[in-house]
């Protein structure tokens, strides 16, 4: 399944690569949370994929939501979780920082994780128990000793502007870490803290297919994630911080101050 998941999201990035930079249609799902037909494109290509290979799977997708979400008896132990195209805004600007990111639970455990970079060819791939890889070569965070050396990464979520513990957070990293960066693909971000380009990673509000891949790369990678006040993660639950292990209590003083 880690092939099958391979796969596919090379397939779906390929398509966002053909379609970027052309003139493409962009609807407002709110004020600056967007969609184009390239989103709906690589999400249709991925879920034909799984109902073809694997029909008795349910999926939960960005675009299209959860397959089969009042009938129990349909539900599967197998659960595909689906970010077709991570940076849309980046995308609908022609800002080459996006990805695709495909990761498969099975009875709530990930077991599957990848994440795609069709810009730089990059394919970011964890299977639960053995490992993170980055196009078939082995990752593993960093060893930044203290955040005063970190290079960390965050993401604004689309309520940004309702909420205020947001600015201040980011005001104090700013301050407390060598520099912050604000990418606008939070599972191409993920991917970097599991290939050790950034040290640190936050944001609230972010929804399950953003994480659900990242957070396995993350782990597999040895590195540590919970929520601001050292509570194990959940993709269901926002918010997350997510380190290389060495400066996550440091991280977590910021975020209480
Ligand atoms: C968004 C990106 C962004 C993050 C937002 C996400 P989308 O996903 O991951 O970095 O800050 O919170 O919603 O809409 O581009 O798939
Ligand atoms: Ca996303
Ligand atoms: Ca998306």
């Amino acid at each position: 399944m880690l092939d099958f998941a391979i796969q596919t999201a090379r397939d779906a990035g390929r398509l966002l690569a053909e379609r970027f930079g052309r003139k493409i249609e962009i609807t407002n799902k709110s004020e600056i949370d967007l969609v184009t037909e390239s989103d709906l494109a690589s999400e249709r290509l991925i879920i034909d994929r799984i109902k073809t290979y694997y029909p008795r799977h349910s999926i939960l997708a960005e675009e299209s939501g959860a397959s089969n979400p009042h009938d129990q008896a349909r539900q599967s132990d197998w659960l595909w979780i689906i970010d077709p195209l991570d940076g849309t805004t980046n995308y609908a600007h022609s800002y080459p920082c996006f990805c695709v990111s495909i990761a498969l639970e099975h009875r709530g455990l990930l077991e599957v994780g990848v994440v795609y970079d069709p810009m730089r060819d990059e394919m970011f791939a964890a299977e639960r128990g053995r490992g993170a890889s980055l196009n078939g070569r082995r990752i593993t965070v960093s060893r930044t000793m203290n955040l005063a050396s970190a290079l960390l990464c965050t993401g604004f979520p689309y309520d940004v502007r309702e909420r205020n513990d947001f600015a201040r957070h980011f005001a104090n990293f700013i301050m407390h870490a060598r520099g912050v960066r604000r990418d606008g693909a939070a599972a191409l971000d993920l991917a970097y803290v599991a290939a050790g380009r950034f040290d640190g990673f936050w944001e609230e509000g972010l929804k399950p297919w953003d994480v659900a891949a990242g957070v396995l790369l993350v782990e597999e990678a040895g590195g540590r994630i919970s929520d601001y006040q050292a509570a194990d993660f959940n993709i269901r639950k926002p918010p997350i911080l997510t380190s290389n292990g060495l400066i996550h209590d440091e991280m977590m003083q910021v975020l209480a101050s």
